[in-house]
């Protein structure tokens, strides 16, 4: 974290090295789980982007990609418990094989809301990953079935994850300080 500026981050949660070798191990297991098929990967814009081109990569067998954009949490560290669909897939879904790649599981909205719309796409199935789910005991009951790491419930930046778009292009997960970053 020396060489990059990376203010208002408060520690390192999971390192860069750590990431990628968890991200390899999912990659085997879902290499494994679709044999000859070809899923299409739904990644969600924007957190997920680093995960899901890392996960892409370390799979082997071949995939297809498309985005969704769903509305986040903006500049704000709370939900606003709303979500809608900002950005739709280009995809046809219907009959499938889909994973849908996510960067964080917090209160468990989001996920539960795309479920619910992709769903009803008639998709032959669905795969959730997610690289983070935060431990929380009133999240909601969804469908996860690849966690790359449980969190303490505290709010993490980089490798996608955004504090009022800062921070994502950093390599590593780590816990915002909210007073350095100018919030507390
Ligand atoms: P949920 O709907 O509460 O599960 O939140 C899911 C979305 O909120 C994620 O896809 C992220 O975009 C965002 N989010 C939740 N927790 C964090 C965090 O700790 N850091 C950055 N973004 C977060």
């Amino acid at each position: 974290m020396t060489e990059r500026r990376a203010v208002g981050v408060s520690r390192v949660l999971i390192e860069e090295r750590v990431l990628q070798e968890r991200i390899r191990e999912i990659a085997a297991q879902l290499d494994r789980a679709y044999g000859d098929d070809v899923p299409l990967m739904v990644g969600v814009l924007t957190g997920a982007v680093a995960f899901m081109t890392d996960l892409m990569r370390a799979m082997t067998i071949p995939v297809h990609i498309d985005f969704m954009a769903v509305s986040s949490y903006g500049a704000s560290t709370k939900s606003s418990g709303v979500v809608r669909i900002l950005k739709d897939l280009n995809e046809e879904i219907s009959g499938r094989r889909i994973i849908v790649v996510e960067d964080i599981v917090d209160s468990g909205l989001t996920l539960q809301y795309l479920l619910d719309v992709l769903g009803r796409r008639n998709p032959l199935d669905l795969r959730v990953v997610a690289l983070l789910q935060k431990e929380k005991a009133d999240a909601i009951p969804v469908q996860v079935d690849h966690v790359g790491f449980t969190i303490p419930d505290e709010f993490v930046v980089g490798y996608g994850l955004d504090y009022a778009g800062a921070y994502r292009n950093l390599p590593f997960v780590a816990i915002l300080d909210p007073a350095a970053a100018g919030i507390g």
